[in-house]
């Protein structure tokens, strides 16, 4: 998705404040963070522009150390990784287990039309991922598989909708033992909700299970629609559960909610998603994140969707090589898979921007480099602080290259660069796409 439309660029400059959303160039939804030495992984699907129902065809990974700038890991898993599945690239969770990452997720299973539970698998937190089975570990028709390993090394993928589900998953992650079981749904366990004979309870979808303080937790989506987020405790991984109440109300134009619990750094953080984008509704959702504190019994308090989203952790170091995909917000910008690996920022066009939050430039930055490329004329990237109109510390003029994937590097001087600061890049030239930017970095 572009956000090329004069009134959606005049919607995004107006959000400047927020760090929610915390992807502005595609929509996404289905939240599944994983917490991977000391990075928080972030993995979502995919929402098309336009669509008026779910169609979803990749998942994609984001990555971040503090919350707000997140680096776009493009998409190492999509419904081509598994050869048997043929749409409905919906919510999956993935764990690291023995070096391994194991991405559940539901697609449809070709053969039966029915959905399934696939296995991706990677040595890598980012990918690529590919089909772990050959076909699907479960399939029941049912949906939104969430993974979790016990202190004992036991593990559990729970799935479901209307039912909830559970296996025991084997050591190896991708066999399980002792057959497909069925949790009860209890009022008692998981709230009543009259009205519905099939849905005796508030759960509806999207379960997430985790342990913390010695609690079970299942926070999941529930009523519908529109769906608000519930939560239950119990005293082990398979309960009897415990309904706890409600964490996050219906808000925020999407008539599905999906919940992430992780802690980070000594803080507890949720992610969910909304329709908060321009263009922004139920068929295209944006996933955003909260930090919340548990009540001393472990309760969950009831938490709001904001603009401001997560304070964020630390601040960014701009004296070593950063992506430009690395971003806290931005206008008119979209990112692509790089020649020179990752990934990288283009559709740069005059007037676009893109925001890094918190840079701690200390006592001062004397030059600033960026690997750019361009098969235009190029353009300019201007060094703001604070706003995209903000002080101007510095300038670097980029020039053609022959390609879009011939890439330079190009310096230039900076002055005012103190203290730690809100960073803008913003793009200026001639008409039409400008140049594209790999990454960057300051020099003391
Ligand atoms: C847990 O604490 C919350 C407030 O922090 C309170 O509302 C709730 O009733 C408590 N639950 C139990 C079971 O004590
Ligand atoms: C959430 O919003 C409601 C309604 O505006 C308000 O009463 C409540 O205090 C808010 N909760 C938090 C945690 O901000
Ligand atoms: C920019 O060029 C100068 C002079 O060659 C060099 O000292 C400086 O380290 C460069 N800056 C960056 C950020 O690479």
């Amino acid at each position: 998705m572009k956000f090329s439309s004069p009134l959606f660029a005049a919607t995004l400059a107006g959000m400047v404040a927020a760090d929610n959303p915390i992807v502005q160039t595609i929509y996404t939804a289905d939240p599944a963070p994983l917490v991977h030495n000391g990075r928080i992984y972030l993995y979502t699907g995919h929402d098309e522009p336009g669509a008026t129902t779910f169609v979803m065809k990749d998942w994609r990974v984001f990555s971040s150390v503090d919350m707000v700038n997140w680096q776009d890991h493009g998409s190492p898993m999509s419904l081509s990784t598994f050869s048997w599945a043929d749409a409905q690239a919906w919510a999956g969770q993935t764990v690291l287990r023995n070096g391994k990452f194991y991405w559940y997720v539901p697609i449809r299973n070709r053969q039966t039309g029915g959905m399934a539970i696939g296995v991706g698998v990677s040595d890598s937190p980012t990918g690529p991922f590919k089909d772990a089975l050959g076909k699907p570990l479960v399939e029941n028709n049912e949906i939104d598989p969430t993974v979790f390993i016990d202190d004992d090394g036991q593990a559990y993928l729970y799935w479901g909708n209307p039912k909830l589900w559970y296996v025991k998953l084997n050591a190896d992650m991708v066999s399980y033992s002792g057959g497909v079981n069925s949790a009860t749904l209890t009022a008692a366990g998981f709230g009543p909700r009259s009205g519905n004979a099939q849905r005796p309870t508030t759960f509806e979808e999207g379960p997430w299970l985790y342990k913390r303080t010695g609690k079970y937790y299942m926070v999941f989506a529930a009523s519908c629609c529109s769906e608000h987020i519930g939560w239950s405790t119990g005293p082990s991984a398979t309960g009897p559960w415990t309904y706890g109440g409600v964490m996050m109300p219906t808000q925020g134009s999407s008539f599905t909610n999906h919940p992430g619990v992780i802690d980070y750094q000594g803080s507890s953080y949720f992610f969910y998603h909304n329709g908060a984008l321009p263009g922004g509704g139920g068929y295209q959702r944006s996933v955003c994140v909260e930090r919340f504190t548990y009540g001393s019994n472990g309760s969950i308090p009831v938490l709001n969707m904001s603009k401001d989203g997560a304070p964020q952790v630390g601040t960014l170091n701009p004296y070593v090589r950063q992506e430009a995909e690395t971003i806290a917000w931005e206008s008119g910008v979209q990112t692509e898979p790089c020649s020179e690996g990752g990934m990288n920022v283009l559709s740069i066009n005059n007037g676009d921007y893109i925001k890094v939050k918190g840079v701690a430039f200390g006592t001062g930055a004397k030059s600033f480099s960026a690997r750019v490329s361009s098969a235009a004329s190029g353009g300019k990237i201007e060094l703001r602080l604070g706003s995209a109109s903000g002080t101007l510390v510095g300038t670097c003029s980029v020039s053609g290259t022959g390609g879009w994937q011939t890439w330079v590097s190009v310096n230039c001087t900076v002055t005012g660069a103190t203290g730690t600061q809100d960073l803008f890049f913003r793009f200026t030239g001639g008409g039409g796409e400008l140049f594209r930017f790999n990454w960057w970095q300051f020099g003391q």
